[in-house]
Order: C-alpha cells, then sequence, then structure tokens
C-alpha cells in the first residue's frame, strides 16, 4: 500500500520549489487546516450542545448572524492574528480590515468564516472560504493577485481544497488521525457539464438576457440538473468534480449589484476555478481583474465549466 501524502508533507514539497521561501506560507496554511479541524469538532456536535440557531445580532449586511458563523470567526481570527505570518485579516462578519500590529506578517487573509449559514440548523453541508494576498500598499488587491485560494468543507466528510496557482489539490480529513490526506491530486473541472445551480426564486427580476439564457438552457439538449443547496461552495464543489454551472446573478428587485461578496466569496472562487481549467464571469468582465472599492462589495458571478460559462456570456453580450 502506497503511503497516503498527508496536507502537510504536500505544502512543504510544493514549498522546496521555490529555494528562497522561508516556510511562511507553509505555516499560514496550516494554521488555516488547524482553525478548520477546530471548527469541523464543533460542528460536529452541533445539536447536542447549545450553538444552534442566531445571535440575535445582525451583521455588515444586515443579516442575521448565526451563533456558528459568530464562534467560526472567533475561531478564525484567534487562530491567524496569534500568528506570525498575517498582516490583516478580513472577514465577512467584520466590519473592518483587522491589522494585526504587533507582527510584521507577511500576509493579507479574507476569511467566509461560514459560508451558507442557512444551512447549519438544518445539517446540510456549509464551509469556509479563504483568499490570500501578499501584503502590498493597497489592503484591497484585485482578485488575479491572489496568492492562494481555497476552501473547508464540511459535508459527509470535512476536505480542504486548495490551489496557490499550480493546480487545484483536494485533502481529505481521515477523523481516526486527525490528519488530511490527499483524495483528489489536481482536480480538472470537465469542459462541460449538465448542473445548473441558481435560485430561481429570484427570476422575476432577472432581465431579458439571463431569461433568454435559462430558457435556452432546458430546451433541445441533454437533460439539465438543477442542483443549489444555499451554500454556494458546496454547490461551487459539485460543479468542480462533476462540471456544470454555478451562477448568483445580479437583478434589480432583489440584488442589484449581485449578492455574493467580491472579496470573500467570488474572487477565491473564481480563482481556484480558473486553476481547474474553468471559467468566471462577471458582467463587469472577469471579477479577478476589478480593483475593490470597498471591503464588502459585491458582484454577480457565473462560474464553472469553460463552455457552460461560454453559452452564458453568448447571451449576456447579446
Ligand atoms: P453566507 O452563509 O456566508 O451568508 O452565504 C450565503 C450565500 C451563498 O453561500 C449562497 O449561495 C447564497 O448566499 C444563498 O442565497 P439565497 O438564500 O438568496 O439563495
Ligand atoms: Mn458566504
Ligand atoms: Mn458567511
Amino acid at each position: 500500500m502506497n503511503k497516503p501524502i498527508s496536507l502537510t508533507e504536500f505544502i512543504l514539497d510544493e514549498e522546496k520549489r521555490f529555494p528562497k521561501a522561508k516556510g511562511n506560507f507553509t505555516l499560514l496554511l496550516s494554521q488555516l487546516e488547524y482553525a478548520g479541524k477546530i471548527i469541523a469538532s464543533h460542528l460536529r456536535k452541533a445539536g447536542l450542545v447549545d450553538i444552534l440557531g442566531k445571535t440575535g445580532e445582525k451583521n455588515v449586511y444586515e443579516e442575521e448572524v448565526v451563533k456558528l458563523d459568530q464562534l467560526s470567526n472567533d475561531i478564525l481570527l484567534q487562530t491567524l492574528t496569534s500568528s506570525q505570518q498575517v498582516h490583516a485579516v478580513a472577514s465577512e462578519e467584520l466590519e473592518d480590515i483587522h491589522v494585526v500590529e504587533k507582527h510584521n506578517g507577511e500576509y493579507l487573509v479574507f476569511l467566509d468564516p461560514l459560508d451558507g449559514s442557512s444551512n447549519v440548523d438544518v445539517n446540510l453541508t456549509i464551509g469556509t472560504i479563504f483568499s490570500i494576498y501578499h501584503r502590498s500598499d493597497s489592503l484591497l488587491q484585485p482578485g488575479n493577485k491572489q496568492v492562494a485560494s481555497g476552501y473547508i468543507l464540511y459535508g459527509t466528510s470535512v476536505m480542504f481544497v486548495y490551489t496557490s496557482g499550480k493546480g487545484v489539490h483536494g485533502f481529505t480529513l481521515d477523523p481516526s488521525i486527525g490528519t488530511f490526506l490527499l483524495s483528489h491530486p489536481d482536480i480538472r473541472i470537465p469542459d462541460e457539464g449538465d448542473i445548473y445551480s441558481l435560485s430561481e426564486a429570484n427570476s422575476i427580476g432577472f432581465d431579458g438576457p439571463m431569461t433568454s439564457y435559462l430558457q435556452s438552457m432546458k430546451q433541445g439538449r441533454k437533460q439539465l440538473k438543477a442542483r443549489y443547496s444555499g451554500t454556494m461552495v458546496a454547490d461551487m464543489h459539485r460543479v468542480l468534480l462533476k462540471g456544470g454551472i454555478f451562477l448568483y446573478p445580479s437583478d434589480p428587485v432583489h440584488y442589484p449589484e449581485g449578492k455574493l461578496r467580491l472579496l470573500f466569496e467570488v474572487n477565491p472562487l473564481s480563482f481556484l476555478i480558473q486553476h481547474a481549467g474553468g471559467k468566471a464571469v462577471c458582467r463587469r468582465g472577469n471579477p479577478l481583474e476589478i480593483t475593490p472599492e470597498s471591503l464588502h462589495q459585491r458582484s454577480d458571478i457565473a462560474i464553472g465549466s469553460r463552455k457552460n460559462v461560454e453559452e452564458y456570456e453568448s447571451f449576456l453580450n447579446g
């Protein structure tokens, strides 16, 4: 039997390719991995201890904060701010970027501590999304400057999926030894797929091109499958492995700018999908080329298999 490769071994091996690397990136990813394991251990007990339900507070988007949003945010923040690697951390749950004064860290980390909060109380898949940049003059940089991005998925099993620009790799937590082991090396998204993932509940607000696109998808080709869980990262993970498209369009009735957060959701997953051979677009073009104007800026998004996204684009551009 071949010895399985752990996430730590894998990252260390990647680092060897950069003779000048000092190990900071490896340590940063290890801290994210560690925080993910702690969050996962709390989630596994949800329902038995008092961590389900809402806190009664609202976040910057006027969304109700669930207790596990808060807990995940605190665990990640404590882990990262005590690390020597981080210059600043930003979270979907915090109004402002938290600059770590006492360390002269090299990296900026953007977090959606818990994606899919509405699925917490009903025991469905949720995740943590992360996005890493080098420290630079501006705290807000376009997504194509990301050094790495990825997510931890709390599903049937716990997975850590990431890219640092050299392929997308997936690791599954072996609970018996508490270690993430390489289970999905070099993930490539199929060039085309039959899954479409969006909230058609918003369709009353969709404009002409979007309505025609949806109509055309359902006509005259092999049977499509609709899959939408309310957790973007889980829906995206399915699209990554099986092929297809995930959309959260803007629409004037519900979300004129789109719903999803550019820095916390759209950019990390766009960067990752691009490195798996897929594509992401928004109405402004490539989301990764947008220079953010504010921390909590939203964007529309269509992301997934190259052919599916190009088909969507052909409607968008008339
Ligand atoms: P979060 O739980 O971090 O607030 O994100 C929820 C996001 C995304 O994960 C999901 O695809 C979408 O919001 C669901 O929105 P609708 O409830 O409008 O379908
Ligand atoms: Mn989210
Ligand atoms: Mn969230």
